[in-house]
């Protein structure tokens, strides 16, 4: 997907249904996100753009740990998604950063030169076609040994959250396409030696990749029926799904249910999912 096809996809259904289901999403990644704000050097950090904010919770965190004085901005191309964001400011505390939003595509957006000190962000930087180029330009705005943190998926074989529903309900549907190697995506960035290349290649150095593994808390639901229905709305299982007949959803399903068995233990769906933690500094 091109940039324009991104802007495209986050701002139709897939960008509304995230937007929605928010408040889901953030307590599903909340250890991530506790990972990545410990793993992240943010002393003396005053100034820091979260790059992919979507809904804002994680702009919303950080601005909740840099503390009253610093001033946060999220980005990201998605209405949707920044109107629940948005209406997260008021959340903000006197004890907090300053929080604001911005739409824009990040990959090209001028910011101001030498602006932040920090850019962040939570599986927000995975979906730019020219990563080079898009982390290029974000670098543009850090100031001078400024820093980046950020987490992204490991792949997919890792991420059993998404590799179990999804091979259950490949036995049941042609399988996709397959992407163009690379393509940008949720596991774009999921090979160690490319992250490092991208990012050396637009002029980040100290960069290190390390890797964060959690039980990801899927759904609480009275019944694991109800606790795929909820799996199924997140992740490429959710792509793959949407717009499929309700005869292939009967087939799916149960054999999603199969599958998910031994990961539904007293009325909670867990499984393992694993990131790199990313770090590198502008020289
Ligand atoms: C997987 S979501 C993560 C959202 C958020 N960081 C979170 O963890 O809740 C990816 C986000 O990246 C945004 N995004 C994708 N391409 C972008 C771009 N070129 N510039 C800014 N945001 C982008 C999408 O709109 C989406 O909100």
């Amino acid at each position: 997907m091109s940039n324009a096809e991104q802007i495209e996809y986050w701002n139709g259904e897939a960008g509304k249904r995230w937007a929605q289901d928010d408040d889901i999403m953030a307590r599903l990644l909340l250890p991530f996100s506790q990972a990545l704000l410990e793993h992240a050097s943010l002393q003396d950090c005053r100034s820091a753009l979260d790059v992919g904010c979507g809904g804002g919770s994680q702009s919303l965190m950080l601005a909740q740990r840099l503390g009253a004085g610093a001033r946060v901005l999220g980005v990201d191309i998605s209405a949707p998604m920044l109107d629940v964001a948005r209406a997260r400011i008021t959340a903000a505390g006197d004890t907090c950063a300053e929080l604001d939003f911005l739409e824009a595509d990040a990959a090209s957006h001028r910011f101001t030169p030498g602006d932040f000190d920090l850019l962040f962000s939570r599986f927000g930087v995975m979906f730019f076609d020219d990563p080079q180029a898009a982390f290029a330009n974000l670098r543009n705005a850090l100031a001078a040994g400024g820093r980046l943190a950020f987490c992204c998926w490991q792949a997919m074989k890792s991420n059993d959250w998404t590799r179990i529903p999804l091979q259950a309900a490949l036995a049941h549907l042609p399988p996709p396409e397959p992407p163009p190697p690379n393509a940008p995506g949720p596991f774009a960035f999921a090979d160690p030696e490319r992250v490092e290349s991208i990012l050396g290649g637009a002029g980040f150095t100290d960069i290190s990749l390390q890797p964060f593994t959690t039980t990801l808390r899927i759904s609480e639901a009275p019944t694991l029926a109800d606790a795929v229905q909820e799996l199924a709305r997140i992740g490429p299982v959710s792509r793959l799904l949407q717009g499929q007949e309700q005869g292939v959803l009967d087939k799916v399903f149960p054999a999603m249910e199969s599958a998910l068995l031994p990961y539904y233990n007293k009325g909670v769906l867990q499984l393992p999912g694993a990131v790199w933690l990313v770090t590198a500094r502008n020289a």
